[in-house]
């Protein structure tokens, strides 16, 4: 009798209790057909984009990553999961580890504590823009339900797609002068696009940038990499449409024909739901947004993903919504709908400004305690073109920082810090005044469980009449957005703006053209974490900077994720006295 007590309650404390999901996932080169043309994609075990993991909040995950590429360093990312007590689980090459070397395998292990739409990248060179990526998706705990109601759900993973190798954009980028990548040939949903044709080319001016009439139609055999995933639904139900993009450049927009959306989680927080017709999405964050199927169920409808923010120049991605009531072969009715207008970029700023957290979400607390005012500028070192904060154009050094503060390693980077602020005298409306910058390593460092804002400030590029937009990305915390502005951030003014009461909790925000962004967040999670622009070659350029926080409560660190530069040395003194 006691032992069967025993059973039932060690039963019950199992099925109660969080699951471990392991993984073990081996990353090469193969060839893929992203968008019907033949192409180098990085794959994990064969697979493209890389296999979905679903898991529920409070789980343990375990992926053992073996890097079976012949001449590259690997790592992952898991954007979005703030890696609480587990900061060498981070994925960021020469911030929280090692690059991986071939033939090596890696293990990494990490709660994921709170439902919400992620994925996961390369995060060392420009992998991310090799393809090497794939979602990352935490439901509700046993039990606990999600104050969402939904019939079914979808998952699109969007990204752009390049014909250039990723190499031979890495060299160009670094190049004196530099060669721009220029905008992708393809915009890609699950990994799946079309180069060269178009699915709406029946229809003449099916957008108004891109005469589909001037592409052939695409043709499809059985089982082709490149033909788009349709969404089958049934008439009058709710679905939930998870959004994520990892592009490496572009800005987009979502959009399906005749059905509204109601967005209703953003980067894994929950938002005050809100409905509209499309969906701005930048690279880094994700959305839900949920659809009612309740137009004419005889009809098939198109869905459509553009590129906004940048010159398009490449044509959107379409694929169709297929009432299971309609039949399966019949095309739309009428063309696609039109992606708004590139440039329109107070509707941008509009889309951004309708994003409040739920309620019940946590306020931020009422004051800073410390803030950093980042200037973004695009500036020369040598005849080459950067990106630079506060006129220091990163570079990561050869030692991973979260090494080098936890061993005080003194030569593993410069101690002394980048420039809090800028010259209040900066004219952010033209291109600067002295073109040339310099390149560090220093990082900010912070105390335990202080306030920190930070104001993105953008500014005019190197030609004159142009700034882009940056979407900014932080690592090991969700933020606040607090507000954004155009021109110049005015300390005392600006600040009497900020939302207080509802800022949405995210962990990607865009900064817009000569406008600033501010946020704020609590430095309660000890490491070091990377945050910079998730435009791929912007952070090639130097585009980003390095928090660390807590530093004397950071946990063990295993010895594999730091085998390389002044730490490998280090741990082979101490392993080996
Ligand atoms: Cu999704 Cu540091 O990036
Ligand atoms: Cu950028």
């Amino acid at each position: 009798m006691g032992v069967w007590w025993i059973v039932v309650v060690a039963l019950l404390a199992h099925t109660a209790s969080a699951a471990v999901r392991e993984y073990h996932w081996e990353v090469e080169y193969k060839f893929g057909f992203p968008d019907c043309k033949e192409g180098m994609v990085m794959a994990v075990n064969g697979q493209f984009p890389g296999p979905t993991i679903h898991a529920l909040a409070g789980d343990t995950i375990v992926v053992h990553l073996t890097n079976k590429l012949a001449t590259e360093g690997l790592v992952i990312h898991w954007h979005g999961i703030r890696q609480l007590g587990s900061p060498w689980a981070d994925g960021a090459a020469g911030v929280t580890q090692c690059a991986i070397t071939p033939g090596e395998t890696f293990t990494y292990k990490f709660t994921v504590d709170k439902p919400g739409t992620h994925f996961y990248h390369g995060h060392y060179g420009m992998q991310r823009s090799a393809g090497l990526y794939g979602s990352l998706i935490i439901d509700a705990a046993k039990g606990k339900r999600e104050p969402l109601r939904y019939d079914g759900e979808f998952n699109l993973l969007l990204s752009d797609w390049w014909h250039e190798s990723v190499l031979s954009q890495e060299l160009g980028l670094s190049a004196k002068p530099m060669r721009w990548i220029g905008e992708a040939q393809s915009i890609l949903i699950n990994g799946r696009g079309q180069f060269n044709c178009s699915l709406a080319a029946q229809f003449s001016n099916a957008t108004a940038q891109f005469s589909n009439t001037s592409l052939p139609m695409c043709k499809f055999k059985k089982g082709d990499q490149c033909a788009p995933q349709r969404l089958h639904v049934e008439p009058n139900k709710t679905y939930r449409i998870r959004l994520a993009s990892t592009t490496g450049l572009a800005s987009l927009n979502f959009a399906v024909q005749g059905h509204k959306l109601v967005v209703v989680e953003a980067d894994g927080s929950y938002i005050t739901p809100f409905a509209t017709s499309d969906v701005d999405i930048y690279s880094g964050e994700s959305y839900s947004v949920l659809l009612t199927t309740d137009q004419d169920p005889s009809q098939n409808y198109w869905i459509s993903v553009g590129v906004r923010g940048r010159k398009p120049k490449t044509p959107p991605a379409l694929t169709v919504l297929h009432y299971v009531t309609a039949p399966s072969s019949q095309p739309p009715s009428s063309p696609p709908p039109e992606t708004p207008r590139w440039n329109d970029f107070d509707r941008s700023r509009n889309f951004s400004k309708r994003i409040f957290s739920a309620m019940g979400s946590p306020p931020p607390p009422r004051k800073f305690k410390k803030r950093l005012i980042l200037l973004n500028t695009q500036n020369m070192i040598d005849g080459a073109t950067k990106w630079a904060l506060n006129n220091v154009s990163l570079v990561v050094p050869a030692t991973p920082y979260l090494g080098s503060v936890k061993y005080k390693l003194r030569r593993g980077f410069d101690r002394k810090s980048p420039p809090t602020t800028f010259p209040m005298d900066y004219d952010i409306m033209n291109p600067p005044r002295n073109r040339n910058t310099t390149k560090g390593n220093g990082i900010y460092v912070f105390p335990f469980n202080v306030t920190v804002d930070v104001i993105l400030q953008n500014a005019n590029g190197l030609d004159a009449n142009a700034s882009e937009i940056h979407p900014w990305h932080l690592h090991g915390h969700d933020f606040w957005v607090l507000g954004y502005g155009e021109g110049k951030f005015r300390p005392e003014i600006d600040e009497k703006t900020y939302n207080l009461k509802n800022p949405p909790l995210r962990n990607t925000v865009a900064l817009y053209p000569y406008g600033w962004t501010a946020l704020r967040f609590v430095t309660d999670n000890p490491g070091v974490w990377f945050f910079h622009c998730h435009i791929e070659p912007h952070l090639h350029m130097g585009m980003g900077v390095v928090f660390a926080e807590g530093l004397n409560r950071i946990g063990k660190v295993p010895d594999e994720a730091l085998g390389c530069g002044l730490t490998k040395q280090f741990l082979m003194n101490r392993n080996n006295p």
